[in-house]
């Protein structure tokens, strides 16, 4: 490679770089801490569903989902507070109440699924039933208040 050549090929890569440092740095501001603890929510969305699947797998996870559970509550209380989007929902009278009953509610929620579970005679049927009561939550909040995410979760 000759000199001019070789000039041109390190200022490229050196400009791609410096463009994905860029990039990397805007993803990172559009990380919110309610984006991130809602991370921390998701994994024991996860466990909880895999343990509540069937009967076996419930019977082994009782304890693993009794623990998830009961993060959910403090994550419930946690939650609460980072409450800016309430700013810019719409279609609802008042979004403060809203989002206020809504992280309760899953709160609540989530404290009587860790109850649930804690008793040895609890069923594979409950837990799920009440895993599925808490989703709603989750849906419903995403939609008044994620309005320009699409629902996955
Ligand atoms: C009271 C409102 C509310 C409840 C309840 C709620 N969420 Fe969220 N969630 C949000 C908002 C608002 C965002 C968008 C956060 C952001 O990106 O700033 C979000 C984002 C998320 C994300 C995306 C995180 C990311 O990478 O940015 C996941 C995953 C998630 N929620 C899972 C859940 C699950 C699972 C539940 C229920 C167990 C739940 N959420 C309950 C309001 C809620």
């Amino acid at each position: 490679m000759n000199r001019k050549w070789f000039g041109l090929a390190v200022g490229l890569a050196l400009g791609l770089g410096m463009g994905m440092t860029a990039l990397t740095f805007a993803a990172d501001e559009k990380e919110t801490e309610l984006g991130k603890l809602m991370e921390k929510v998701q994994k024991n969305k996860t466990t909880i569903t895999k343990g509540t699947r069937n009967v076996a797998a419930y019977k082994k996870s009782q304890a693993e989902i009794e623990k998830a559970a009961k993060d959910w509550v403090k994550q419930a209380k946690e939650a609460k507070p980072h409450n800016e989007v309430v700013k810019s929902a719409k279609g609802e009278a008042d979004p403060q109440k809203k989002w206020d009953e809504l992280m309760d509610l899953w709160g609540k929620e989530s404290q009587k699924l860790a109850d649930l579970v804690a008793k040895s005679e609890s069923t594979q049927k409950d837990a799920k039933d009440q895993l599925n009561t808490i989703n709603k939550t989750c849906t419903e909040c995403h939609q008044v208040f994620r309005v320009d995410a699409d629902e996955k979760f």
